[in-house]
């Protein structure tokens, strides 16, 4: 068995959450390296849900150790909510969660700073999940930032805390925010949550290394996916971190000489939230079906998801990025009553093929697409868990999927249940688990 990277491979909301929470009964530690609340991981244990923010979905198995790394941020009012939903369904998450001491932290502040950027009326608003995240990121990049260790240590946080706020009132002036924060209730609020996370919070990169080195087995959780990369997605209709592979290793603090295997998620179709280029995207009726077949709403903001066919181009970009060793096919089931399923093969501008992903929102915007289509398979995969009952034409589908992208296709979900998943027997992922 073999330390993992799984990620999104699209626009996030492939189903990490879903194959996390199975694969993890094989790991000793989940790691999350990098976004924050802004992640949605929905998993389905009999009829209870789950909605993972913040937290690794291996939290979920009793024995896996939960690591928040050191490249996420957290809203510690959203932290100590959802460490509440999960004790209160029975998990012992004290005694499997730890938090980095470097992982920097969201203030209220943060949210008012967004807000004024995405109302800004000569900017066109990124559509993001309202979290803070991307502040907190410029702070942490612009080298004014909070991060766990200083809200732990009595000394230096109210000073630090102080002079961030100095700076925010300064913005607020300028942008005539009409919000009154009050900077003294905030304080005295996370204080109250520092007594309580301050046993959790510790060197997690060390100790994610000192595991491995014991032999341990650890697995890296994507949020959001490589189109929201900062630096490899649609910029500016990003996340404010990095999603893609290389993020794990600097949002975990492990050298990528320790990384046996890189796991993409993606759906058998596509799905992006908020705003940004989308070349697949299905307008109309049929979108609407696609979205009410697979349930394509925001799983943190309720915002319904645009959906759209399977895009081979933009798969095979992202593979490029990460190195995938071979990829997840979640929810197969929700094409099952197409007559014909359309795929996206390639891309087109101004009448010229194009096999790079252009750089631009400009010329991303212009991507024509080349469609192939396949024939449907009209009859229920939901529940099959022998590859060798999944439908004829359903088959040819994922093997057309497999060739086009050149990335082996591992595994098949087909449910949104632990055991409505299909592990491919002889794939190179099934080697990697075993
Ligand atoms: P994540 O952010 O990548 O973890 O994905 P989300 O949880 O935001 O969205 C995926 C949604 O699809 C969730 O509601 C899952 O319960 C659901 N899901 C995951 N895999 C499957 C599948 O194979 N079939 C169906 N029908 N639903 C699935
Ligand atoms: P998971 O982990 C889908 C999108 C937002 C917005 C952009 C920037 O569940 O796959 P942000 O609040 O991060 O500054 O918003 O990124 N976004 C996601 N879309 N799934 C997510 O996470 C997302 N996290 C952020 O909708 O377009
Ligand atoms: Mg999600």
């Amino acid at each position: 068995m073999a330390n993992l990277i799984v990620l999104g491979a699209q626009w996030g909301d492939e189903g990490k959450g879903k194959i996390v929470d199975l694969f993890s009964e094989s790991f000793d530690l989940v790691v999350r390296y990098q976004g924050g609340h802004n992640a949605g991981h929905t998993v389905y244990i009999g009829e209870k849900k789950f909605v993972l923010k913040l937290i690794p979905s291996g939290i979920l198995r009793p024995g896996v150790k939960a690591v928040i790394g050191n490249g996420v941020v957290i809203d510690p009012a959203a932290l100590m909510d959802e460490i509440g939903q999960l004790e209160s369904a029975g998990i012992d998450v004290r005694s499997q969660l730890l938090i980095s001491n470097r992982a920097h932290v969201i203030f209220p502040f943060h949210r008012m700073v967004e807000k004024v950027g995405e109302a800004r009326e000569d900017r066109v608003a990124i559509g993001t999940t309202s979290r803070g995240i991307g502040p907190c990121y410029e702070d942490k990049i612009g080298r004014r930032g909070i991060r766990m260790a200083d809200l732990v240590s009595p000394q230096g946080f109210e000073q630090m805390y102080r002079m961030l706020c100095e700076d925010k009132m300064t913005l607020a002036t300028a942008f005539r925010v009409s919000e009154v924060i009050d900077f003294n209730k905030i304080l005295e609020q996370y204080r109250q949550f520092t007594e309580k996370l301050r046993p959790m919070v510790c060197d997690s990169a060390s100790y994610v290394n000192r595991a491995i080195l014991d032999g341990k087995k650890v697995m890296f959780e994507g949020a959001q996916g490589t189109m929201l990369d900062i630096d490899h997605g649609t910029y500016p209709f990003v996340t404010s971190s990095n999603a893609s592979a290389g993020g794990a290793c600097t949002g975990a603090g492990v050298p990528p000489t320790r990384i046996d295997g890189i796991i993409g998620v993606s759906k058998a179709y596509i799905t992006r939230v908020g705003a940004g280029p989308f070349p697949s995207e299905i307008h109309g009726e049929q979108g609407d079906q696609i979205r009410k077949a697979g349930n394509e709403f925001g799983s943190v903001t309720g915002r319904p998801r645009r959906c759209g066919w399977f895009d081979v181009p933009l798969l095979r970009y992202t593979a490029t990025i990460n190195g995938f060793d071979s990829m997840i096919i979640t929810k197969l089931d929700v094409l099952d009553d197409l007559t014909e399923i359309p795929v996206c093969v390639g891309y087109e501008i101004d009448g010229k093929a194009i096999t790079d992903m252009p750089a631009t929102n400009e010329e991303v915007s212009k991507i024509v697409p080349v469609y192939e289509t396949l024939p449907g398979w009209k009859s229920p995969t939901k529940g099959i868990t022998d590859l060798n009952q999944i439908p004829k034409a359903a088959m040819d589908y994922l093997k057309f999927l497999e060739k086009q992208t050149g990335v082996e296709v591992g595994c098949v979900s087909n449910g949104p249940e632990r055991n409505e998943t299909i592990i491919v027997p002889g794939s190179k992922l099934a080697a990697l688990l075993a």
